[in-house]
């Protein structure tokens, strides 16, 4: 290529306004949602990296393919395009739409795991493993040893432990209905899988007659890091990186609010025939008939249309980029993040930025509100609040307190990013004089969403010339 600038490969048709807010109106803000973002109106929100789920902005051909929306009840034409372009990417013969993620993978499990069964994966999402729980299997998490290491140079830190995965099937192997591969691994950092991995750990599931899934929400992500970071498959498009992916596995769930680059929508699709029909069954009692299971016609054209638009090599290598943009940047300035930048967000390691912090004080939580308080920036914490709960009513540090900013896609233009990057770094520059937060208030599961939270010392940011020195 004759020049180096990577630029956002689309141009700007329509606009929503982002509004600035002073810092004072934000301080008001966060007071009256008790201190917890997710509790924020949209509209005092400056930069949202909350997630990258359903937040995306979709092309004009997305937006024209649903004009031609068919919503018939049965058999509607919409479906047809959809299944063409799941069959295409995947090779499954069997598709099934759902209305997210966690809906495909509440019908498989349902259809698979029975009570006491072991699901292994590299790294279960909150939704995976509350829905092997559910149906009272137990999910095992077999991350390589470096996944689970802030700052590494392993460029494939989602991979699965091999070794572990064989040892869990020689002792369980009749306790195991499925084996499943997240790509990328949203719960470690959002590190990809390599192919080399995923051919391993099909030739262990095959070697012990075991179906392997693979959770596929960011799978054009993933395609494109293994292109860049696993030499030998350099040379090949995402989309045959893709499909070789699939072709190692029997069945994949899919949330299409990642790299479907839709605002709703997935769909669970396997090789299985009568698995499927047992999957199809539970559709039509949970979702909708097997055609549009839980989705308009509209959705569905625009899915069929976003799965190829997530291969495309220049969005990808912009999208890809631009995290990895931020990071250098952050990185240059001294801000500790976890590396190698992954595929769809920048974490930031809380524990290192604010080492005065206990984890008891939730040093992520208090960053993710300094973000918002000193740039209006929205993001999530990963954390003690997320993690430290235990099912039995106990606290336990989580063992990572990160900051997730994860960017919607063709969403933020470099500008943005740059404004992200000086935020992130002023924010650095007061590290010292940030406090940690209380819980108020919280629920007994899944309490980050809605817990009422408070400055443990008064206030949350200190006032200049309060160093590490006058922490009481
Ligand atoms: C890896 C992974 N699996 C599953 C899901 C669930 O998808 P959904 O939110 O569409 O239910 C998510 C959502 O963030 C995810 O990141």
């Amino acid at each position: 290529m004759r020049f180096n600038t990577i630029i956002e490969p689309f141009r700007i048709k329509s606009v929503e306004p982002i509004r600035q807010t002073t810092p004072e109106e934000r301080r008001d803000a966060l007071k009256a949602a008790h201190n917890n973002v997710f509790l924020l109106h949209s509209r005092d929100v400056l930069i949202d990296l909350l997630t990258d789920s359903g937040t995306g902005a979709m092309s004009v051909y997305q937006w024209s393919g649903m004009m031609k929306g068919d919503e018939s009840y049965a058999g509607a034409r919409s479906f047809d395009a959809f299944e063409k372009s799941v069959r295409d990417i995947t090779g499954f013969g069997h598709v099934i739409p759902t209305h997210q993620g966690r809906a495909a993978e509440h019908i498989l499990f349902h259809a698979l795991v029975a009570k006491g069964d072991i699901v292994p994966n590299n790294t279960h999402f909150d939704t995976t493993r509350a829905n092997v729980e559910d149906v009272g299997g137990v999910p095992l998490d077999l991350p390589i040893a470096e996944g689970r290491e802030a700052q590494s140079t392993n460029p494939f830190k989602g991979n699965m432990d091999i070794a572990a995965l064989e040892r869990t099937l020689e002792k369980y192997g009749d306790r195991v209905p499925l084996v499943m591969v997240t790509v990328t691994n949203n719960s470690e950092g959002g590190q990809p899988v390599s192919l080399t991995n995923i051919r391993e750990v099909s030739a262990v599931c095959k070697r012990f007659g075991v179906p392997f899934f693979i959770d596929a929400c960011r799978f054009a992500e993933n395609a494109w890091l293994i292109k860049s970071r696993e030499a030998q498959f350099g040379h090949r498009t995402p989309r045959s990186i893709a499909q070789e992916m699939f072709s190692l596995a029997d069945g994949c769930t899919m949330s299409a609010k990642k790299d479907g680059m839709a605002n709703i929508g997935g769909f669970l699709a396997m090789n299985n025939g009568s698995l499927a029909a047992k999957c199809r069954t539970r559709l039509v009692l949970t979702e909708g008939f097997p055609t549009y299971g839980g989705l308009a016609g509209y959705d569905l054209e625009a899915i069929a249309v976003g799965l190829n638009e997530a291969l495309d090599e220049d969005y990808l290598r912009y999208r890809i980029r631009s995290i990895e943009y931020l990071g250098e940047k952050l990185l240059d300035a001294g801000v500790p993040i976890v590396t190698p930048t992954g595929g769809h967000a920048i974490y930031l390691d809380a524990k290192q930025m604010l080492p005065h912090i206990p984890q008891s004080e939730y040093p992520a939580w208090a960053l993710s509100l300094v973000l918002y308080i000193e740039g209006g920036i929205r993001a999530a914490e990963i954390g003690s609040v997320m993690f430290g709960r235990k099912p039995d009513g106990t606290e336990r540090a989580a063992p990572l307190e990160l900051v997730r900013l994860a960017f919607p896609r063709r969403v933020y233009t470099q500008s943005h990013v740059d404004y992200v990057a000086e935020v992130v770094c002023h924010v650095n520059g007061i590290a010292s004089r940030v406090r940690g937060v209380r819980i108020v208030e919280a629920p007994a599961v899944l309490r980050h969403f809605t817990a009422r939270m408070t400055p443990a010392h008064g206030q949350l940011v200190m006032p200049a010339g309060f160093g590490l020195g006058a922490m009481t």
